[in-house]
């Protein structure tokens, strides 16, 4: 491999069949922005330099691009004007940035292929250097060659041009080798070419594929290359094609998960981002979305039906029907089901985050449970401890948020409000239906409810001739109870 690499990436065209405010080549698959996709497998190529062009909404893709590249070179395309014309801005942009190279090889790439793969484009590198060629053409054969430009060979197969659909002939259309647009140059070859190619052509533009013909004009050497996996220069032009690419990405994405060791019951409804990390055997049940950068320990078992965003699962932990973002579960502890996570959660080792609770900004001890019907909310909560089923953590003074701290192995009631800010001692309880609003020492318990008082008959003298009334009657007279009224 040639020491000098330089990789152009064209991302100026505006995409108009996305019909959408957000720039084509920042629409996501997989959790990454599709030039994201691209400039990831660029990278591992590992270049000399990597220059985008940017065109069309470029205030907001040049951002993006410098953000996820900082030492790359953002080339700006004013008016889009044709592939040609796109890399002789990325060479004048270069020589600006003086890092314009003299010799070694050029790739092109576009900016909307997500699939594509470093390796696929360091393997095409190599092979144009061992051709020694003027061009190389990463082309693929394609079923539906309609739109794209044809590779017209000789007799003998050597490679004569490339010729775009509204500039082929009847014959010409019926090849179905197509140039992917991934291109190769010897970087001589490319800054002397680029001046030449004109726009005497059906739509008027200048056509980087032109420069084919120059180097045959010239003697110089063109190989193309048929890509066998033609998924991964394939560019999503609209929203149908891109569901197509992130459905095909995320079947390669789970198929990898599953070839290092992670059982996935059903592939067809688990989606996985670019950026998660897996374990050996965790086990995903179906219905499962895991974001971001989400890490699952290992014999950890997420699902069904969950969604973790950029959340951290410890080993052996199980999430069950979960939505959850900027959680983190520690090893064996227990969420769902229908748990609600939000950022900020922290459950300690063997813990549990039960049915029908909600968590925000709380810190929850090892072996420390939330089992029922609670909201949580800037809280930390020691270990050991049980909080009682339908506990409001009122952190809301209508103002200003406050926390509560509650201690290590307290056992709070059912029905409590902690109105915050408060704290209840270690190995302290609280009675049913307390509301805490005062702190409660280490090992007392807090009672707050009035003490409950009995007006004897009172269904029988304020409810009279109603079933209740009856029932209180009949029980007060030692009868059996008689149902057959309600059947
Ligand atoms: C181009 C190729 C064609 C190939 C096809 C593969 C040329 C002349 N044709 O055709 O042989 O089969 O791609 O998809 O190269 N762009 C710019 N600035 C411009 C024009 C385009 O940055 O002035 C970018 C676009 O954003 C896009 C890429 O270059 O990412 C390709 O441009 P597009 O207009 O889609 O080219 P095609 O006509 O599809
Ligand atoms: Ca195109």
């Amino acid at each position: 491999m040639a020491d000098q690499l330089t990789v152009i990436v064209l991302a100026a065209g505006g995409g108009t069949r996305m019909k959408s405010k957000t720039p084509k080549v920042l629409h996501r698959v997989a959790g990454r922005s599709m030039v994201g996709h691209v400039l990831h497998a660029v990278s591992a190529t590992k270049p000399g330099c990597v220059c985008t062009v940017v065109g069309h909404q470029r205030e907001v893709v040049g951002p993006h691009v410098t953000e996820l590249l900082p030492d790359g070179v953002l080339a700006v395309q004013e008016e889009q004007l044709g592939t040609g014309h796109a890399v002789r801005v990325a060479l004048d942009a270069l020589t600006a940035a003086d890092r314009m190279p003299e010799a070694g090889t050029v790739l092109i790439a576009y900016g909307d292929t997500p699939l594509l793969q470093g390796d696929t484009l360091r393997d095409f590198a190599a092979q144009h250097e061992a051709a020694q060629a003027a061009v190389s053409i990463l082309s693929g054969i394609v079923a539906e060659p309609f739109g794209y430009g044809r590779v017209v060979r000789d007799d003998d197969g050597e490679v004569l041009a490339i010729v775009e659909e509204k500039d082929a002939t009847v014959e010409q259309r019926e090849i179905t080798e197509i140039n992917s647009g991934i291109l190769a140059f010897d970087a001589a070859f490319l800054i002397d070419a680029i001046k030449r190619i004109g726009n005497a052509n059906a739509k008027g533009e200048y056509y980087l594929t032109d420069s084919v013909q120059l180097a045959r004009e010239a003697g110089l050497t063109v190989a193309a290359h048929p890509i066998d996996d033609v998924w991964q220069t394939e560019g999503a032009n609209d929203r149908a094609q891109l569901a197509s690419l992130g459905r095909e990405m995320n079947r390669r994405i789970v198929d990898r998960w599953m070839r290092d060791g992670v059982t996935v019951m059903d592939p067809a409804t688990t989606w996985i981002e670019s950026d998660v990390q897996l374990s050996p055997d965790v086990t995903i049940l179906p219905g499962t979305h895991l974001l971001g950068a989400t890490v699952v320990g290992e014999d950890a078992v997420i699902g069904p039906d969950t969604t973790l965003q950029d959340c951290e699962i410890g080993e052996g932990a199980r999430v069950v029907r979960t939505h959850a973002q900027l959680a983190v579960v520690d090893a064996r502890a227990n969420v769902g089901p229908f748990s609600y996570l939000r950022p900020g959660t922290h459950l300690g080792a063997d813990g549990k985050i039960g049915a029908f609770v909600e968590t925000k900004n709380a810190r929850i001890g090892a072996g420390a449970k939330v089992p029922h019907l609670s909201y949580v909310g800037d809280a930390e909560i020691g270990e050991g401890t049980n909080i009682g089923a339908g506990t409001i953590f009122a952190n809301y003074d209508g103002v200003e948020k406050h926390r509560t701290k509650v201690g290590r192995h307290a056992r709070t009631g059912s029905n409590n409000t902690f109105v915050a800010p408060v704290e209840i001692g270690d190995g302290a309880s609280t009675g049913g239906g307390t509301v805490v609003r005062r702190n409660v020492p280490p090992g007392a318990l807090a009672v707050s409810s009035g003490l409950q008082r009995n007006i004897p008959g009172w269904a029988q003298s304020r409810r009279s001739g109603t079933p209740q009334a009856d029932a209180a009657a009949a029980a007060a007279s030692g009868a059996e109870p008689d149902d057959t009224a309600a059947d």
